[in-house]
């Protein structure tokens, strides 16, 4: 297979250009793929870097939060990955069956991801946050048959572990020998374990499944999205076209690989165009990150506009006091770019930030602005070549007129888009109308065909970027002795966007006092995450719901944000 170097200025290329040349071929091409042909994402990020002499470049510059550091060159990595997956070859996991990641950001994940995927498996990864319910309804759903966990979060899995039939292993990958492990359990110690050389990647093709991202919808439970090989060609050329990806680059994605940013952006796009990049396996402190752009001189950082909140409310002096004129291109995805953030970020670190919209369900990012491309302060930009995107009626599916607000809809059919959710092709299929794929959000186009992003068009609540499904903490809260009912609802935050806030009614003999509010909070915390907690619970004495029962949401999210409740005439308790 050819393989070439790819070097060019992104900036020196118009976005009407782009588009009018287009095609999806040119990803391939550059990848050295041709149609039928095996494609595998571990091979594309390791194997194929080193083919092309780039074997001895970092690709991971790791740290974490005591300060720790390691680097791995792409020649590690791809050894890495062949020895961790024919590790769990011999342990006798095979193709296609789901391997759950369920760790923090240490190498092992990273190394883990791209080794699932080499021996034609498909990788589950989860946040390490999540508590034992959280964790049991995805493993559960995917019938999971081995999670690769970490000594501090074994215990989540031991409690769940017996509900689980289809799981065969727990994997530790820093096992402590002072403490023995149960029926299930295997250490791994990947690092002590002679390395592997040659390892035959299992040939996947383009449409075999890859990664299964859990995602919230406003009803059920989280949906497995299902994504497949043939994703690397739209995150391979997004990264190098939006993110601005250039093989001298020092990259950095601030996002977690248990949700879709942190590994299309912070595994697959960099490293399928050989890109070092940083990982800093630590929480959010200001000064620890620009101390961390300045040591490792990054150029480009993928954020998220809380983050960038949070390093506003710190203030530009205190950028001031660090160099970082390595910066050379930024961007954000999660949640609306406030267009106060760009105009801070221009004056900060001399460069706005570039919004990002796409979805786990997109897989890549499909509405942009790209570098050089002029930048309307709170607008999203526009659709990335070979994506067929509008804004439309949900209800007719009828394209809405120029400035008029819709729900964004994008023409199936590119690479990265998800296939199905896993053991849910009616929930996916109930996602498209008239041939468009509906992202479930509102949003208007401009007379310059820049996309204004308006709202959520459902019930699912984004706090810091991150989705929450408010039917997984009803479910959650009604295992509460005390509770009756409940709504989960978003409510405003300055910092988080929206945070968690759940309406609950309780049973005959329960107080809705301070400490059951306390009470509540912890037990959705430790069930869910840390995310799905609400951060405010009202003790009410009925929700307001449907003549059929139904309880109706929208009511209390408008009560929320101070807007007018609408129709409540089908209300049964009004
Ligand atoms: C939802 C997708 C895609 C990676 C992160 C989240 C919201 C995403 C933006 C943006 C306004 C945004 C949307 C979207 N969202 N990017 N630039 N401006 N909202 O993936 O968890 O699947 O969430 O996040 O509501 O549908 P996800």
């Amino acid at each position: 297979m050819p393989i070439r170097s790819h070097r060019e200025d992104t900036m020196t290329v118009t976005y009407e250009e782009r588009l009018r040349n287009f095609d999806w071929r040119l990803a391939a091409d550059e990848l050295g793929w041709h149609q039928g042909e095996p494609l595998n994402i571990g091979w594309h990020c390791t194997d194929r870097i080193c083919a092309r002499g780039l074997g001895g470049k970092p690709a991971l510059l790791w740290e974490d939060f005591r300060g720790e550091e390691r680097t791995y060159t792409f020649d590690d990595l791809r050894q890495l990955t062949n020895t961790f997956a024919l590790w769990l070859e011999d342990l006798g996991v095979g193709p296609g069956e789901r391997v759950c990641l369920f760790m923090d950001r240490v190498p092992e994940l990273y190394i883990g991801f791209l080794g699932v995927l080499k021996m034609g498996a498909i990788v589950q990864p989860l946040f390490s946050a999540f508590g034992e319910d959280s964790l049991w309804t995805r493993l559960d759903n995917a019938g999971t048959c081995t999670i690769v966990t970490q000594q501090k979060h074994v215990r989540k899995v031991r409690k769940i572990v017996d509900r689980l039939p289809g799981l065969r292993h727990v994997v530790v990958v820093d096992a402590d020998p002072s403490k023995p492990l149960k029926e299930r359990e295997t250490a791994l110690d990947l690092h002590g374990l002679p390395r592997v050389d040659a390892y035959t990647v299992h040939p996947t093709g383009a449409e075999t499944p890859s990664v299964l991202h859990y995602t919230s919808g406003t009803t059920g439970q989280p949906k497995g999205a299902q994504h497949v090989h043939m994703s690397i060609l739209g995150q391979y050329l997004t990264a190098k076209w939006v993110l601005d990806l250039k093989e001298d680059d020092v990259y950095w994605c601030n996002a977690d690989p248990g949700w879709v940013t942190g590994t299309s952006y912070g595994i697959i796009g960099p490293w399928a165009n050989g890109v070092t990049q940083a990982v800093l396996d630590a929480g959010f402190n200001a000064e620890h990150w620009y101390r961390f752009i300045q040591k490792h001189r990054i150029t480009v950082w993928y954020s998220a506009p809380t983050a960038i909140r949070l390093l506003m409310k710190e203030g530009a002096d205190l950028v001031r006091r660090f160099d970082l004129s390595s910066l050379r291109h930024l961007c954000s995805v999660g949640e609306p770019l406030n267009a106060e953030a760009v105009v801070w970020s221009e004056q900060a670190f001399g460069r706005p930030f570039h919004d990002t919209f796409w979805q786990t369900e997109t897989g890549c990012i499909v509405i942009t602005n790209f570098p050089g491309m002029k930048v309307k302060p709170g607008s999203m930009g526009r659709p990335f070549p070979g994506i067929e995107a509008a804004v439309i009626d949900p209800k007719t599916g009828q394209e809405v007129e120029q400035g008029k607000v819709g729900v964004i809809a994008l023409r199936p059919g590119w690479p990265s888009q998800i296939r199905t959710y896993w053991n849910n092709d009616a929930g996916f299929r109930a996602k498209h109308i008239g041939g468009w794929y509906v992202c479930g959000d509102q949003a208007s186009i401009d007379k310059d065909g820049y996309y204004w992003f308006v709202g959520r068009d459902d019930d699912v609540i984004n706090t810091g970027g991150h989705l929450v499904g408010p039917f997984e903490i009803e479910s959650a809260l009604l295992e509460h002795p005390a509770v009756a009912e409940s709504a989960a609802v978003a409510s405003p935050c300055a910092l988080n966007m929206e945070v968690v806030k759940a309406f609950v009614t309780l049973k005959p003999g329960f107080v809705g006092d301070q400490d059951m509010e306390l009470e509540i909070m912890n037990f959705i915390r430790k069930k869910l995450s840390p995310l799905a907690m609400p951060q405010r619970i009202e003790f009410i004495e009925q929700l307001p719901k449907t003549r059929s029962g139904k309880i109706i949401r929208r009511v209390l999210r408008a009560q929320e944000f101070g807007q007018p409740v609408g129709d409540l005439s089908t209300l049964m308790n009004d």
